[in-house]
């Protein structure tokens, strides 16, 4: 990966994936991490992956994709306020031009997730994409199965944008 975090292929036409995470202490984190890995190794240069914090992902990151990974955590009963953030600065330049986008979601928290789930959820279905794979969510602490989850999900996203499936 280079120093923007555009982990492969930059050059030519394609599908592209961004993956938009947020991550105070590392959990999350770990998810995304095993999800780029497994869409890394799936589609390997058929897709070009681009991997950015929240608050430094912003519209032509999203104008650039044909694919959303979303990974955040649940804090207070919602998405963290990074992603949050950077819904707030997309949706209106991106609103009439990523409809159907296709996108992917992971929740990772201690207790609760659904209110983040849904929060991410409401905000999509406005935006117009499609939620194209059941979403990764994790409860307390990351057991082995959570991180094959992300990286199956990571994987089927982008061997489908691959593919042409998605
Ligand atoms: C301010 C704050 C609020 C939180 N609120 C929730 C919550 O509403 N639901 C929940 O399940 N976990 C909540 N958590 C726990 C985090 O979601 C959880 O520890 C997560 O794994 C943190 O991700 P990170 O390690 O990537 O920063 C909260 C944590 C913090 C710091």
């Amino acid at each position: 990966m280079d120093g923007d975090g555009t982990a492969s292929g930059t050059g030519a036409p394609g599908p592209n994936l961004l993956v938009v995470f947020h991550s105070r202490t590392g959990s999350t984190q770990a998810l995304c991490d095993r999800a780029v890995g497994a869409a890394t190794a799936a589609a390997g240069d058929e897709v070009h992956i681009r991997v950015l914090d929240a608050f430094s992902a912003g519209p032509d990151d999203v104008l650039w994709a044909h694919g959303i990974l979303l990974v955040t955590p649940a804090n207070f009963g919602y998405m963290s306020g990074a992603l949050k953030d950077f819904f707030e600065r997309v949706y209106h330049p991106c609103l009439e031009r990523t409809a159907g986008l296709p996108y992917g979601l992971v929740v990772k928290g201690d207790t609760d997730v659904d209110g983040a789930l849904s929060s991410v959820e409401r905000i999509t279905t406005g935006l117009r994409w499609r939620r194209v794979l059941p979403p990764v969510t994790v409860v307390g602490a990351t057991a082995p199965s959570d991180l094959e989850r992300a990286e199956e999900l990571g994987a089927t996203l982008a061997a489908g944008m691959a593919a042409g499936i998605f």
